[in-house]
């Protein structure tokens, strides 16, 4: 399954692996395929530390980093960190943090340890990205930045540009992947509505050839809902260059996931998730439970928009994470509907090797059906 994208990256297998664990990053970059970091919920020193760390795991391996600059969100334009995140609290009504306090105390949910409290506006905006990318950048085997939610502002990719390095972005939509190409985007990532974490409206097997088709020949990835190697065969004989998962990297031996958590995604089925606006303000998949539903029912105040939500529900991403075993009900699980095939715990290398084996198996049955 090797493709061009292969040879310009440096990678022998076009897998690719969003992750917010940096053990997993080093892992599948050595099992040959491409780790990327989540760096959202980081500052700029813990993501110079996580780097870091991977250069010195990963061989000579080559790995990514992903941030979140979204299209729209609230205070654009402010570029001061500090100056943001005050003029964001402002924004926030006290109903909204009540609702989210009172939501977690009835369900038992401790507070956090006084030392462990943090900012409550991580990357969620340029002003708080652009740093990210800065610390990202002075790492030469970060060959990759990837961003979620929109096309980066034209300073990010210029910047990731001088520095030789790529840049991709997520999209939903033709027309969004369309507007990534025209400002200079060199990897689309095309993720269908199945996928995990923030995710559109239009289903993966109608999203991709048309992503494809639309960029043509910008290389293309394809996301959303990748469990197995004949997936991953479906997706490149459409004309993808490779794959872009999530999910599936939950659950592995090397996961950070708390044990509580790792349960909840290996007990759940496809039809366990829901696209909710209640941690971060945008629909983003996730399991379904007493939080999500609470903020849809009736006494919930209505979502606030993006970094809002986020900065009322940061609080309770850190409790029910730290208090995994005790918060179950109420937990922020982002995952894809793939979750019904992740069903026990393997190492990345076993997940990379039944990938490929699948991707074998898929293009032989496909080769018996040729004339
Ligand atoms: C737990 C989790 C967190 C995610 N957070 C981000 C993120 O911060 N930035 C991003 O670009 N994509 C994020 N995503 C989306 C992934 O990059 C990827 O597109 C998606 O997981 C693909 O669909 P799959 O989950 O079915 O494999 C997240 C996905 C998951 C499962």
């Amino acid at each position: 399954m090797h493709t061009e994208l292969c040879d310009k990256l440096g990678i022998d297998l076009p897998i690719f692996a969003f992750t917010h664990c940096r053990d997993v990053v080093a892992a599948v970059s050595q099992a040959g395929g491409f780790g990327v970091l989540g760096a959202v919920g980081f500052t700029p020193e813990q993501l110079e530390i996580e780097c870091k760390w991977i250069d010195e795991h990963v061989g000579d391996k080559p790995y990514g980093v992903d941030i979140v600059i979204p299209g729209k969100y609230e205070g654009m334009g402010e570029i001061d960190p500090e100056k943001l995140e005050e003029q964001l609290r402002a924004l926030i009504p006290e109903q909204h943090r009540e609702f989210a306090s009172k939501l977690l105390a009835d369900h038992g949910v401790p507070e956090m340890p006084a030392d462990e409290r943090h900012h409550e506006l991580l990357g969620w905006t340029a002003a708080t990205a652009t740093p990210q990318v800065e610390v990202a950048l002075q790492h030469d085997k970060v060959r990759l930045i990837a961003n979620a939610l929109g096309t980066p502002p034209e300073d990010v990719i210029q910047k990731i540009h001088d520095a030789g390095r790529l840049v991709s972005a997520l999209c939903g939509r033709p027309e969004q992947a369309l507007k990534h190409k025209q400002a200079g985007i060199d990897i689309i990532i095309a993720q269908g509505y199945e996928g995990g974490g923030h995710t559109g409206e239009i289903g993966s097997v109608v999203l991709w050839p048309q992503v494809i088709k639309a960029v043509a020949p910008t290389p293309v990835l394809a996301a959303g809902g990748i469990g197995s190697g004949d997936q991953i065969a479906a997706a490149l004989a459409m004309g993808a260059q490779g794959v872009w998962t999530g999910s599936l990297w939950l659950t592995v031996r090397e996961a950070e996931s708390p044990p509580a958590q790792m349960d909840s995604y290996l007990g759940a089925s496809s039809r366990d998730t829901v696209r909710s606006r209640s941690y971060t303000g945008k629909p983003c998949r996730m399991l379904r439970n007493e939080w999500t539903d609470a903020w849809e029912g009736a006494e919930s105040p209505g979502y606030l928009g993006m970094p809002l939500q986020g900065m009322v529900t940061m609080d309770a991403i850190a409790r029910t994470h730290r208090y995994a075993d005790k918060a179950q009900s109420v937990a922020f699980n982002p995952v894809g509907q793939v979750v019904g095939m992740m069903n026990e715990v393997r190492t990345v290398r076993e997940v990379i090797y039944k990938l490929s084996e699948e991707y074998i198996e898929a293009t032989e049955r496909i080769q018996q059906l040729a004339p």
